[in-house]
């Protein structure tokens, strides 16, 4: 619903009075109304159903299309933050494409365009290129005004219609109040704060975001009264600090990928998977066998 290809209004999905139907709450209507269509039609009535989800003398080292000014500086560093806060998350040990081809273990490489760099800012840029303009990129320059763009998500929300849709979302719904101080963390002082996402949502999709919704909707953490949930928590991932890190029941489990990063047990199996993700995989069938032996 609102990305890929599942956009309910064609082009104009992303436009006000249109996008309002992008929610937690209208998805899971749309898993309710799938699973009793499927069920029919596949007379399946009294099966059990397993879902799966997850739900960027300056202007030349940097290579940049448009001249470096002091007014540029913050985006040109949410551009930098956004390509390693990306390669982090798609670090994946096999090669992939997203925006564009990057190799496996792409953090790796990064690190070593850096550390291998006689002049640390002409890696870095090598590191950012590696998010933008992959191993074997075209790029004669770098756009950075298109190729980031600042949103209600710091780390930054893609380009394209879904980054309106995960923009909308980190107004509505998920609440990323991060930035970064170059103190707690190696990112330039870039910061963001509630009062920053409010006037930004405010301004870009005439909301006022409710801070305290998803909690009272969604319970938090407080989930001990569901059951039979698998969570998978991969230790590359920067998003595992949101996740639960360790079971909270017999049918609430936590379960870890060492050295898996955002989703790696959802993706396709690869040669190149580590035996972590293997034994993971095998874990959540032996949960989801159990728990339909149960029903
Ligand atoms: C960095 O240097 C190391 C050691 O010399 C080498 O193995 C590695 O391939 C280099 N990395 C890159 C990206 O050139
Ligand atoms: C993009 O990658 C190609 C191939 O590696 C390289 O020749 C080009 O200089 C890169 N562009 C930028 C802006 O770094
Ligand atoms: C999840 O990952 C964190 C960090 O990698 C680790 O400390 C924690 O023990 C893991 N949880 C489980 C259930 O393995």
């Amino acid at each position: 619903r609102y990305y890929g290809k599942s956009l309910p209004f064609g082009d104009s999905s992303f436009i006000l009075g249109n996008i309002g139907f992008l929610s937690i709450e209208q998805a899971m209507a749309d898993y309710a109304v799938l699973i009793h269509y499927l069920k029919i039609k596949l007379n399946a009535a009294k099966c059990p159903v397993i879902a799966f989800g997850g739900l960027q003398k300056l202007t030349k080292i940097l290579r940049l299309c448009k001249p470096m000014t002091k007014d540029r500086l913050n985006h040109v560093n949410g551009w930098i933050r956004n390509s390693l806060t990306n390669l982090a998350m798609f670090d994946y040990p096999y090669p992939t494409t997203f925006l564009v081809p990057v190799p496996a273990y792409p953090v790796k490489v990064a690190c070593s365009y850096i550390m291998n760099s006689s002049d640390p800012l002409v890696g870095l840029v090598q590191a950012a290129g590696l998010y933008y303009n992959g191993t074997k990129g075209s790029l004669k320059c770098f756009d950075v005004d298109t190729e980031f763009v600042e949103c209600a998500d710091p780390t930054g929300c893609g380009v394209g219609p879904d980054s309106m849709a995960w923009d909308y979302q980190a107004c509505t719904e998920s609440m990323m109040p991060a930035g970064s101080n170059g103190k707690t963390d190696m990112f330039p002082d870039l910061p963001f704060t509630l009062k920053m996402r409010d006037e930004y949502c405010e301004k870009k999709w005439n909301i006022v975001p409710r801070n305290d919704w998803l909690n009272v909707h969604l319970w938090g953490k407080d989930i001990l009264t569901a059951s039979n949930i698998v969570f998978a928590n991969g230790s590359l991932d920067p998003w595992r600090r949101g996740g639960v890190l360790s079971s909270l029941s017999d049918s609430l489990i936590a379960v870890l990928i060492d050295g898996g990063a955002h989703h790696l047990d959802l993706r396709g199996a690869n040669p190149l998977d580590p035996q972590s993700v293997l034994n993971a995989r095998q874990e959540e069938v032996k949960y989801i066998q159990k728990w339909i032996e149960q029903f």
